[in-house]
């Protein structure tokens, strides 16, 4: 071979090197520095395998080049490569080295879809580098079984097109306008629901529309906290409600969970936070519910720490077997409790329209602030909406669909249950448009959201919810609300061959 050849191909073989190990290096450092070294660097490893900035069939350096490369023990190296051989991650081949499994290749990285860990660019901030790093919702939002997704289909389009129709000329100038307030009907209507459905006493004007749950806990965020100050996050928890918090400047606390909801520890009053985010009638994404003296101690907590708790009600229309839970905002004496509402799971999510419930004091200033950072307009449909609430079509809309919803659900506990009783464990499942498995075993859900992936579901794994990567169970979410009850008959059992593949594997690994 042409000796300058043979140069560059060696030379572009060491840069390829040099960048696999910068990416290790980015992503180490990224890890959670309270884990052990060995841990951070098979979890730090993972995740770039995860997020394909190691792509499968990428040469790794060897345990000896790593380990002088990051300037750490070769025996930390040996075993994150172990763990993740004996995982599934990485493979070796004999006399040429340890590769990135050859089977995620190509795989979408629905697991962590939009994040760019590691690929710090220049022209962002440190803020707009930390968003695009945790990124975390999918671009894929149909199909057998994305969480969170209402059917759109039964969606009663006819009487909303009328009614979009009436506000949408030019008569009706007035509702292109700017709307910090909100739509005064509207606020009236969901004050009453509110009234009826939650056991809540307040009024129009504590409300505030605005586009979407994020921008509410932004709105949060910005007027109740200073950059820094903490924000108690359940564990797992809802990781949008982290990453507005996280991006607005402040400081997420996990909170350990049980079967009775959020659990704080004395320890964690000791270093009290200024936000609690929590979603108590149905815990995302456990769907645990909030135990009642939990949530007096909570209130007590709240109201002599000086903390505003946020109370997100996002699944409280979807309940099935027992009546809705009262909010913790009506049992709230002491007005430390804002309620957030959200219309995307019964109307549809591109509506984007929710709001926020006030304690009396904070009203005004929530107000300028609405006005001040986001404007707020979308006139035509909160109008429309309004109209739809009172004529009766939200209600009998909620109901239609909360049968549909209960036979789903049912549909697709069974159909598991068939296949994967003592495999797999349910959590909550009384509200919702998903259901959250554990897994018993501890296989990596990781891989089985890969493994599903690759025959067409989407399954998001529950280790995705933990701040903590330390504390994390294996599990699974999964949404039925957006499936046919033919789609989950067939779409179920591929996923229990899915996980039965996994514990076979598991297993084999166990005996050898
Ligand atoms: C826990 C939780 N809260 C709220 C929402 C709704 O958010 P939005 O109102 O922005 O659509 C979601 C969406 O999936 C959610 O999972």
């Amino acid at each position: 071979m042409d000796a300058t050849i043979g140069n560059h191909f060696e030379k572009h073989e060491e840069m390829d090197k040099t960048l696999i190990c910068e990416v290790i290096r980015q992503s180490l450092a990224q890890a959670d520095s309270a884990q052990l070294l060995r841990n951070r660097l098979y979890l730090s490893l993972r995740q770039a395998i995860l997020d394909h900035r190691l792509e499968g069939g990428t040469l790794l350096p060897s345990s000896r080049q790593l380990c002088q490369e990051l300037a750490i023990g070769r025996k930390t190296v040996v075993h994150a490569y172990e763990q993740l051989l004996m995982e599934g991650y990485l493979e070796s081949r004999a006399g040429s080295g340890t590769y990135v499994s050859e089977a995620l290749s190509g795989r979408s990285a629905f697991i962590t879809p939009r994040r760019l860990i590691g690929t710090r660019r220049e022209g962002l901030s440190r803020r707009g580098n930390q968003i695009a790093s945790q990124g975390a919702s999918s671009t894929i939002q149909r199909g057998a079984f994305i969480p969170g997704v209402p059917d759109t289909d039964l969606f009663p389009f006819a009487v909303w097109r009328r009614l979009m129709g009436k506000y949408t000329n030019k008569n009706m100038a007035r509702f292109l306008d700017y709307a910090s307030s909100g739509y005064g009907p509207l606020k009236t209507v969901i004050a009453e629901y509110l009234s009826v459905t939650r056991l809540m006493k307040c009024q129009a004007r504590q409300i505030v529309l605005l586009n979407g749950t994020h921008q509410a806990l932004d709105l949060c965020a910005r007027m109740l906290c200073d950059v820094g100050d903490r924000v108690w996050i359940e564990e797992p928890g809802y990781w949008g409600a982290r990453n507005v918090m996280t991006a607005a400047g402040l400081t997420p606390v996990p909170i350990p969970l049980d079967e009775r909801g959020i659990a704080p520890r004395p320890q964690d009053w000791k270093n009290s936070p200024r936000l609690i985010y929590v979603s108590p009638s149905s815990q995302y994404p456990t769907g645990t519910v909030l135990a009642l003296d939990r949530r007096l101690e909570l209130l007590e907590g709240a109201d002599s720490h000086g903390a505003w708790i946020i109370e997100d009600d996002y699944d409280n229309e979807q309940h099935y077997d027992k009546s809705t839970v009262a909010s913790l905002f009506g049992l709230s004496q002491k007005q430390r409790v804002i309620y957030l509402g959200t219309f995307s799971k019964v109307m549809f999510p591109g509506l984007r329209l929710a709001y926020m419930v006030l304690p009396e004091d904070l009203v005004e200033a929530f107000q300028v602030g609405n006005s001040e950072l986001y404007r707020g307009g979308r006139l035509i449909e909160q109008a429309a909406l309004a109209e739809f609430i009172a004529d009766g079509h939200f209600t009998a809309h909620i109901k239609r669909m909360r049968s549909v919803y209960k036979e789903r659900r049912d549909c697709l506990c069974e159909a598991l249950d068939k296949r994967l009783a003592g495999a797999i464990e349910l959590s909550g499942g009384h509200a919702g448009l998903q259901l959250l498995y554990y897994f018993t075993e501890p296989i990596d859900d990781a891989m089985v959201a890969s493994d599903a992936m690759s025959k067409g579901l989407i399954v998001r794994p529950l280790s995705m919810y933990y701040q903590d990567q330390g504390q994390v169970r294996s599990g699974m979410n999964l949404g039925y609300g957006g499936v046919s009850v033919e789609r989950i008959r067939t779409a179920a059992p591929m996923l229990a061959d899915v996980i039965e593949a996994r514990l076979l594997r598991r297993e084999r690994l166990r005996r050898t």
